[in-house]
């Protein structure tokens, strides 16, 4: 496998962040991955793997070795009564794996079309999107542990998910290399349409009976009137969590801002972040070549030449900003490499 040298990963990461690699490797094989450890940077030195680079933001050069994931293939590993289990491999391109679930009736994940990336990214933040999160059509996954150099199997509760939240961004941060995901789709699918703007959008078409590639269609109409395509303007969706505050916070933060948007998460509530961006004045603002998007306040874009820095201080500030208006501490979602 060849390891090049100062390259460019500017088309790499949808921040369209141009910035370069000391060393880079597109792993297209699980075996290349063996002799790759040896590699002194990957025993001694820095190391970062790389999906589809939609949920970064890289702030400078990256001084040590980017491996990319490019492998493919996708099995049917078991059929259970309404069941079936699909395993992938992680270099496959995740909204590829939710239209090919479609074409086949295998329901679960068409809520989540259209999110980019790849599908070795997609147990660790938990995706989610328009009522659904990963975790409830998610079985298991095999990763390599970059210290002992073993393959090992996570089960749901091993991955320890949660909204945006997995073990792979807390304890198992950066010592595992996913390399296939086992999801367990239904064979008689079941319609998930609580979010609003879902169900809005389903009843526009007069379709009392949806499919899930009428859900399918739905979602990408909805994600496509709102959110930014990085193909024309780069950004890496939501660039901070939504919040998850107390009841009582809340009711309190209710009484000063009777317009906030919130929905029950478990006993708490979840804010809506975009709200409380949009409202502390930052939707459309744009500094330089980094912005706020004009559609989705909590979609931070690269209008062009923003530097990864320049995109970080936008974000500070802004954070900044909601907490003194509102004493809460936005969270990013995006992984920010320094
Ligand atoms: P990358 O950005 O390349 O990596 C993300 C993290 O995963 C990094 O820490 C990386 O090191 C790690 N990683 C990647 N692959 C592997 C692997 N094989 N093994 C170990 N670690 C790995 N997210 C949502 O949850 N819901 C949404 O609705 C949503 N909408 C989005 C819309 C837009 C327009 C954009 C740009 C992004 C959106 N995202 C959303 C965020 C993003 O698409 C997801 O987080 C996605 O899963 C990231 O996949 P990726 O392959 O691009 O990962
Ligand atoms: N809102 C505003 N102003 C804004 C943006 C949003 O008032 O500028 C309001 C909306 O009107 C709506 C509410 O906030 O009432 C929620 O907005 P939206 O439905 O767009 O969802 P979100 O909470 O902003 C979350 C996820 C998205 C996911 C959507 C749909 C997080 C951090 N983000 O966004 O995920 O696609 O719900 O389920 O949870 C991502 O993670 O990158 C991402 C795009």
């Amino acid at each position: 496998m060849h390891i090049h040298n100062n390259y460019p990963l500017g088309d790499l990461n949808t921040f369209g962040i141009r910035v370069f690699a000391r060393e880079f490797a597109r792993v297209s094989s699980e075996e290349d991955l063996y002799p790759l450890m040896d590699h002194p940077a990957i025993r001694h030195g820095r190391h970062l793997v790389l999906g589809g680079g939609s949920n970064m933001l890289f702030t400078d050069d990256f001084d040590g070795v980017v491996i990319q994931m490019a492998t493919t293939g996708k099995q049917v590993t078991g059929e259970e009564d309404g069941k079936v289990f699909l395993e992938v491999k992680a270099g496959e391109s995740w909204d590829g794996l939710v239209a090919y679930c479609v074409d086949r009736g295998w329901g679960g994940l068409e809520n989540l079309s259209l999110i980019p990336g790849q599908v070795g990214a997609s147990p660790i933040q938990n995706i989610g999107a328009y009522g659904v999160e990963l975790r409830e059509y998610f079985h298991s996954l095999t990763a390599l542990d970059k210290r002992s150099r073993e393959r090992s199997t996570f089960t749901a509760a091993d991955c320890r998910f949660g909204y945006r939240n997995s073990f792979f961004k807390q304890e198992g941060k950066d010592r595992y290399i996913i390399l296939s995901v086992t999801y367990r789709l239904d064979t008689r699918p079941v319609i998930r349409t609580r979010y609003g703007q879902l169900a809005d959008e389903l009843a526009k078409t007069g379709n009392a009976l949806p499919t899930i590639s009428d859900v399918r269609q739905a979602v990408c109409r909805i994600r496509r009137s709102k959110l930014p395509d990085p193909e024309v303007l780069g950004n890496a969706g939501s660039f901070f969590k939504n919040p998850v505050v107390s009841t009582n916070f809340f009711r309190q933060l209710k009484e000063r801002h009777p317009g906030v948007i919130a929905y029950p998460e478990g006993d708490r509530m979840k804010l809506a972040a975009g709200w409380l961006i949009e409202h502390a004045g930052w939707k459309g603002y744009r500094q330089g070549d980094a912005g706020v998007h004009d559609k989705q306040a909590l979609v931070l874009v690269n209008h062009g030449k923003a530097t990864g820095k320049e995109m970080l201080q936008l974000a500070s500030a802004i954070r900044q900003s909601v907490y003194e208006k509102y004493n809460i501490t936005l969270q990013p979602e995006v992984n920010i490499i320094n």
